[in-house]
């Protein structure tokens, strides 16, 4: 498994449902990964297995995983698979997946654990709603979401959290700087086993503000979705 701790940062594209093969090509011949970084691209499933690329600290994550490892369930692809196609890294339980296709923490959990037998790191998104921040509840949302959906097997050398303030994706919006070093120093005084997991932010990051998040104590990275389909941008957010 990948060492996380070499790394200073961490920063992950999540291109959603995004990108073709002209796009793909492109965008890795501009791309430009610098060596103490980390950088994973998650592209869309079906080009998982189309990205070659031998370049240091470069990997590849997919946006999810099965449930299930084996079976008749159409349409699924399970951790094993993306183990054997040299993936590393897997988002798990984004917003967009709880709250389009009823992703539960339960299921979210199931899944991080599939990944872990694989030796493969769970990247698990957590955050809460405008309302419930409104509500003064995201103490109370993040807890939940931490306690069921990271499983115990979980700790800081093989999995990752992203905190993704629903809200902040895709908006324009952020929390202040404040609120998200605090957050984050929440979500590692959870418990001591989370006290060295690397927690990264995200949510409407871009060049713009990328460096003033992650010079903050607590955000040790970004998982960016619109700005890093802009290879430029995004090289100028890892850079
Ligand atoms: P955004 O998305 O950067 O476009 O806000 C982030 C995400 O959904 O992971």
């Amino acid at each position: 498994m990948i060492n996380l701790s070499q790394y200073s940062a961490i920063f992950i594209a999540n291109w959603k449902l995004n990108g073709n093969f002209t796009f793909l090509k492109e965008y890795y011949d501009k791309l430009k990964v610098s060596s103490n970084n980390c950088t994973v691209i998650c592209p869309p499933s079906i080009y998982l297995n189309s990205i070659k690329t031998n370049k240091e600290n470069l990997y590849t994550g997919a946006q999810d995983v099965s449930f299930y490892n084996e079976g008749a369930y159409t349409g699924e692809l399970s951790a094993s698979m993306l183990k054997e196609n040299g993936i590393d890294f897997c988002l798990v339980g984004h917003s967009e997946r709880r709250q389009y296709f009823r992703e539960t923490n339960e299921s979210i959990k199931i899944k991080c654990e599939n990944l872990l037998r694989e030796n493969m790191i769970p990247v698990v998104c957590i955050g809460e709603t405008l309302e419930q921040k409104e509500n003064k509840l995201t103490e109370e949302i993040l807890f939940t979401q931490i306690k069921k959906s990271i499983p115990n097997i979980a700790n800081n050398k093989n999995s990752i959290i992203a905190y993704e303030p629903v809200w902040a994706i895709g908006t324009g919006l952020t929390p202040t700087l404040d609120e998200i070093n605090s957050v984050h120093e929440l979500i590692k005084n959870f418990n001591s086993k989370f006290k060295n997991f690397k927690v990264l932010y995200g949510g409407s990051v871009k060049s713009t503000n990328s460096k003033d998040i992650n010079s903050l104590k607590h955000v040790d990275g970004c998982l960016i979705g619109g700005a890093s389909l802009k290879v430029d941008e995004f090289n100028t957010i890892i850079s």
